[in-house]
């Protein structure tokens, strides 16, 4: 075979089938087996959701191309939703429907950076945001998020490493993978930094609508009129609607970049997946009531998931938050993938290495959005039972 693009061969493949393939080996000895290193909801979409979905999906007009950025409605209900929770009066021009948060990453991307430009990430990172940076010959530059300040970056140390190459710095608040939030002076300044050095800041808020109960703004900088002239903000409706098979976010930026963004997305999607943008229509205005009642009892499955680590002796809860914990755990020196192999085979309980997402060995990600509260008991009795 003639060789691939060797952007691709140097970047690492995704670590979610490997652990898989450990979670097949397990004998389910210990009971079932836990999944919990993907971040999914537990849960279904809304029925009304479902309906809609059905009804769209049977529709012949919404199995046509629609338009590059997205149904003009759904813009128009998107920017709405996104007012409601910022406090600002953006419109539909400056919003368009992705297919997916990830390709809303990869269209930011390929908008702001090129060849030899760098990006700074913090880590631990989202891997799917290296791997891109990776693809295409984009330096990520790691802005390394320590445990003793909670897993949040510090903008002095940003600034220390920019130079003339870097295009952009990608915040994920609430993070993946840590769970940390940002908060939203940190947020500020970041923006800041970047105006005054003239680059992108792209704030990945997929996680947005599992904000603790009562911090009702996540920050500041989209209470405005109009869009921050280098900002860029990326939404998924995957987890905040429980339908990440539909392959639906959002790309918020200033309306000047649109056409640039408009060309990729022209490339990689030609429109959004329809039927979902029809129903989602719907459930950005419908369904706030029952995004209230998932991210409450997101709320409740959190501390759940405190209460089991303040249980349990050698595993300490180093961050918390959305639908991740972030633990360090009590087998030392040894390999965080190592530990992660042990407790899928032998245990039947599958989460990801830190050094999956260039943190550290210490440190595992548990990804509980993934079970009920059942499960996090199970998870529970797991860790216990592994325990040196
Ligand atoms: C930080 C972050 N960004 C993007 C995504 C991808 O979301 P989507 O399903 O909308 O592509 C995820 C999913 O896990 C994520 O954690």
């Amino acid at each position: 075979m003639p060789s691939p693009n060797p952007l691709l061969l140097d970047t690492g493949s995704p670590p979610i089938p490997e652990i898989q393939r450990w979670g097949s080996l397990y004998n389910g000895g210990g009971g079932p087996l836990l999944n919990m290193c993907q971040a999914v909801p537990s849960y279904p979409p809304a029925p009304g959701m479902l309906e809609r979905l059905a009804i769209a999906a049977g529709d012949p007009a919404t199995a046509s191309y629609g338009p590059i950025m997205g149904n003009a409605t759904l813009r128009q209900a998107y920017a709405g939703d996104l007012n409601r929770a910022y406090g600002g009066r953006i419109g539909a021009a400056e919003v368009a429907i992705t297919a997916g948060c990830n390709q809303a990453y990869f269209v930011a991307m390929m908008a702001l950076a090129g060849r030899g430009d760098a990006v700074l990430l913090p880590t631990p990172w989202y891997f799917n945001h290296r791997m891109v940076l990776d693809m295409l010959g984009v330096e990520p530059r790691p802005l390394p998020c320590r445990s003793g300040r909670g897993f949040v970056p510090d903008p002095e140390e940003a600034a220390a490493l920019i130079d003339e190459r870097v295009r952009a710095i990608v915040l994920v608040t609430p993070n993946n993978p840590t769970g940390a939030i940002y908060p939203p002076e940190v947020i500020a300044r970041f923006h800041d930094l970047c105006r005054e050095r003239g680059i992108w800041l792209v704030l990945d808020e997929t996680y947005r609508d599992f904000l603790p109960v009562g911090q009702d703004r996540p920050h500041g900088l989209l209470a405005v009129e109009e869009w921050p002239e280098n900002l860029l903000q990326l939404y998924s409706f995957s987890k905040s609607f429980a339908v990440p098979g539909h392959r639906l976010g959002a790309i918020g930026a200033p309306t000047a970049l649109m056409p640039e963004l408009g060309k990729v997305m022209d490339c990689v999607q030609i429109c959004a997946a329809r039927a979902g943008q029809a129903a989602l229509t719907w459930g950005l205005d419908a369904l706030d009531d029952w995004r209230a009642e998932k991210r409450a009892a997101t709320q409740e499955r959190i501390e759940t998931v405190r209460a089991a680590f303040d249980r349990l002796p050698g595993w300490d809860l180093e961050a918390l938050g959305a639908y991740f914990a972030y633990v360090r755990h009590p087998f030392g020196e040894t390999s965080a993938w190592r530990v992660a192999e042990e407790l899928a085979t032998k245990h039947g309980l599958m989460c990801l290495p830190g050094p999956a997402f260039a943190g550290e060995e210490a440190h595992l990600r548990i990804a509980f959005a993934n079970v009920d509260e059942a499960g996090i008991v199970a998870m529970e009795e797991r860790l216990r039972a592994a325990t040196p």
